[in-house]
């Protein structure tokens, strides 16, 4: 047991990278001890701001003993193999979300950290709101009774500007259920309290038909249990500064509701949007979801969410790409079933 503060090097210094910087600084449980990017001027830009190392790969970055964990912040198609050898190398890992593109993948490195002893956590952020946090209170302090339906909508503005071209490739995100719903997937069944066994999906391409995904998606969720979830998530809003966050859980003794005008949103318009921004997405998130990381890799407490609940949310996705794409209800065990057996593991 140590109090030193856990090294970190962080891989891709893009949009989410800065989030976990700024958080780095807040935090003294963690130090930034540099950062790699395939981008090498960018990656020394960033590195000359937080004034800490720029190695020209991720291979340097490994072979750096201050390194004891690693931050991935690269495109989603690029997280099983960076996150393979961030584990070979015996660092610890924050994956951001996805885990994996596929679920096969998601669980080869779940296995693998546990194989090695290493902390993998994945970075389902909103697990760490200040609603995420108190709506999971509110439900093991048994007020609402048992959760049997839970709807989320996280909408927001049009796409552009703000997403990277990578993102709009399925081929390079896994789609929308990939890309932002396995944080609506995963809230719902940490507030249900078990994995979903179902999902059937509809989307629509709001911002533009020539699309290659759907920035519009609802997602719809069956559990063992009898429970249901809708989660709706959208990019393609206007006007472009748009963003609603509604929750609902409905349990067998009450209901918790956080309404889209929580804050006094009463209006909005290209003028302007007359409301603070939703709660929970601050800074504190960030500094919350990096000190409990830091705790795992000192052997002070689990990650949150388990690796189990982060492999889940890729199968969830996956198979709510596949609805999409054949219009029905897709069964997730048999889509785990799948992945098992392309890699030659037991189902
Ligand atoms: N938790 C959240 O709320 C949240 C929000 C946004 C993005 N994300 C996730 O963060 C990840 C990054 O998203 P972003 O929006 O920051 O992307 P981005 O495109 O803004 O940045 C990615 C960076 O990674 C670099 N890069 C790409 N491949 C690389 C490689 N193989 N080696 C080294 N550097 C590489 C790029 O040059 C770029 O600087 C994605 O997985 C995304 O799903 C999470």
């Amino acid at each position: 047991m140590t109090d030193k503060p856990v090294g970190v090097g962080i891989i891709g210094v893009g949009g989410i990278a800065l989030e976990h910087m700024k958080a780095l600084r807040a935090s003294s449980q963690l130090r930034l001890i540099g950062v790699t990017d395939m981008d090498i001027g960018r990656a020394s830009e960033v590195a000359h701001l937080e004034r800490c190392e720029s190695y020209p790969d991720v291979a340097d970055m490994l072979a750096a003993e201050e390194v004891e964990a690693v931050i991935v912040c690269t495109p989603n198609f690029s997280h099983a193999e960076l996150g393979r050898q961030v584990l070979e190398a015996d660092k610890h890992l924050l994956m951001e979300k996805p885990l994996a593109m596929h679920a096969a993948d998601a669980a080869q490195l779940a296995e693998m950290a546990a194989q090695r002893g290493l902390a993998l956590a994945v970075g389902h952020s909103h697990r760490f709101s200040d609603q995420g946090i108190a709506i999971s209170e509110v439900i093991e302090s048994g007020a609402i009774g048992t959760p049997r339906f839970v709807r989320i909508v996280m909408n927001g503005g049009w796409i552009w500007p703000g997403w990277q071209a990578w993102v709009l490739n399925p081929e390079a995100s896994g789609g929308h259920s990939l890309h932002n719903g396995v944080h609506l997937s995963d809230l719902a069944s940490w507030w249900i309290g078990e994995p979903a066994e179902s999902v059937f999906s509809v989307g629509q391409k709001a911002t533009s038909a020539a699309l290659g995904i759907y920035d519009y998606l609802v997602m719809e969720l069956s559990f063992p249990s009898g429970a249901t979830a809708v989660c709706e998530v959208s990019r393609g809003e206007r006007p472009r500064g748009a963003s609603f966050l509604e929750m609902t859980v409905v349990g067998s003794e009450g209901v918790l509701s956080r309404e889209w005008d929580a804050n006094g949103l009463l209006m909005w318009n290209e003028a302007g949007i007359e409301a603070p921004a939703p709660d929970g997405t601050g800074l504190r998130v960030f500094v919350r979801e990096l000190e409990s990381f830091a705790a795992a890799v000192r052997g002070q407490g689990q990650v949150t969410p388990p690796v189990s609940a982060a492999v889940h949310a890729v199968q969830v996705a996956e198979a709510s790409e596949r609805s999409l794409a054949l219009g029905q209800t897709v069964r997730i065990t048999d889509i785990s079933k799948k992945d098992a057996s392309a890699t030659g593991e037991q189902a």
